[in-house]
């Protein structure tokens, strides 16, 4: 039987150039669903911030020229070959040439209308016909509308399938109706007639939920969610009628990579047979972060971005109540500035209990989800979430709000049983989180169920194996196998 070929097109992936979770998912899942019956591909922008090191292992395949409305534009193709996988990288400085910025920038909408055109045009030249083209995000939801609207009858593409992956319903790629002749080169017609336009703007993210054969999204529970007015961003209507072909299917970690017995970030290595690691990297934490040295006082880490949807306001809230106790909070991440400045001043307030580091530092994330007892995480709204996975995987305890794939990931520990990997608090309510992060401290303070707890978390399999099973199926399902 021919191998199936799958080709995976984003904005960003681990290790080559990430700003989020959407990198990680990229730079893990096209291994994991490559195997025995399936062949994948992934198409990347050719960012700065991509490093030396890896610029000098590409491969140019050659170079074309790619139609945008009025432009023509020059678009290099490289090549990066590892055993399972093939990334190829589109090259155009204009665009993608741009420091660490890879999105936000005043031209998004050309410069990934640019990178979805490019992500078509290039099948020939790679010698690649998909039999699925898998996208994600906003920055690539053009893939599934230029392939519905100018590519299906071309000759080699005519039966590719197209599936559209969200992420974050938050970010819709919405543009003004100027781009629809001007840029994105498409007639006006197809924003008159309803299929590009959304509340009298381009959504780019709705057009591309109606166009593409499936939609999937990254939790079960996502996928209910955002069928719903709270949770979707206007698309509920959308996604509720489309939900035929909607579903969820829960993001893994890379297994390999986060793993407390190799992880060189951190100080100690560990692991469940041997976890004496864990407490000297508690200390070690609690020295670099200038907060007393003590390892009976329970230590909540987050690693976050310091933005409301990851509730931030519950955090607020209830800070002072929460460092009346005996505890430490140590924090990192940056976001808006309003919840940096709100924490710095409660780091003056409380020296010997937080620890604020405004700052994106992968190292001392590592060692937070290392040398922490808990991790806490009140998202308001979470799709899957990654970090509340890697936590466990440290033998780190999260609490969390039942939202997303943070209720499919994580399940309330209840101490009569003895099941469960975490503490679970279901209403956007900050007293009802202190509550819970009270009962985790008191069940901190009991060491044999403590133990069990953590326990139980390290034992979860978070790796992509089941997931890529579910997608590989999709596939299948799709094209009639
Ligand atoms: C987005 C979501 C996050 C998810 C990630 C990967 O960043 O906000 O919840 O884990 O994408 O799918």
């Amino acid at each position: 039987m021919e191998k199936k070929k799958i080709l995976f097109a984003a904005s960003e992936a681990a290790p080559f150039i990430k700003s989020g979770g959407l990198g990680d998912v990229i730079g893990s899942l096209p291994k994991a669903v490559s195997g025995k019956n399936c062949e994948v591909a992934v198409v990347l922008p050719l960012h700065e911030g991509v490093s030396e090191k890896v610029r000098k292992k590409l491969v140019p395949i050659t170079h074309i020229f790619i139609p945008l409305a009025w432009r023509s534009q020059y678009c290099g193709i490289f090549k990066y070959e590892e055993k399972s996988v093939t990334w190829y990288f589109i090259d155009n400085e204009y665009y993608f040439k741009r420091g660490n910025a890879l999105y936000g920038c005043y031209d998004d909408a050309e410069r990934f209308a640019f990178f979805s055109t490019a992500v078509l045009e290039i099948l020939p030249y790679i010698d690649y016909f998909p039999d699925v083209i898998h996208s994600h995000d906003w920055q690539t939801a053009l893939v599934p509308i230029y392939y519905k609207l100018k590519y299906y009858m071309r000759p080699g593409y005519e039966s590719i399938k197209t599936v559209f992956t969200i992420h974050n319903i938050e970010y819709q790629g919405i543009f003004d109706k100027g781009i629809v002749e001007n840029v994105l080169g498409l007639p006006v017609e197809e924003f008159d007639n309803g299929f590009l336009e959304f509340d009298g703007r381009v959504n780019l993210m709705k057009a591309a939920v109606t166009c593409s054969d499936s939609v999937t999204t990254v939790s079960p529970s996502y996928a209910e969610e955002i069928k719903t007015p709270e949770y979707a961003h206007g698309l509920h209507d959308i996604l509720r009628y489309e939900e035929g072909k909607l579903c969820g299917i829960i993001n893994g970690i890379d297994q390999k990579l986060y793993d407390p017995a190799k992880d060189k970030k951190i100080f100690f290595n560990y692991s469940q047979k041997d976890m004496s690691g864990k407490a000297q990297n508690k200390e070690e934490l609690q020295a670099l972060v200038n907060l007393p040295k003590n390892s009976d006082i329970p230590v909540i880490g987050m690693v976050t971005r310091l933005v409301s949807h990851k509730g931030l306001d519950l955090v607020s809230c209830i800070i002072d109540e929460l460092l009346e106790d005996d505890v430490q909070l140590v924090i990192v991440g940056t976001g808006d500035w309003k919840y940096e400045q709100f924490l710095r001043d409660k780091q003056w307030q409380y020296p010997f209990k937080l620890s604020v580091n405004i700052a994106f530092n992968s190292e001392l994330a590592q060692k937070i989800y290392a040398g922490s007892d808990m991790f806490l995480m009140p998202s308001k709204s979470e799709p899957c979430g990654l970090a509340q996975m890697i936590a466990l995987r440290y033998g780190t305890i999260p609490i969390v709000r039942k939202t997303g794939g943070l209720g499919d990931s994580i399940s309330r520990y209840d101490a009569e049983s003895g099941e469960g990997n975490g503490f679970v608090f279901s209403d956007y309510n900050a007293q009802e989180m202190l509550g819970v992060i009270r009962a985790a401290c008191d069940c901190y303070r009991d060491k044999e169920k403590w133990t069990k707890l953590i326990e139980n978390g390290m034992n979860v399999d978070f790796s992509w194996k089941k997931s890529a099973k579910e997608y590989n199926k999709l596939y299948d399902a799709l094209m009639g196998e």
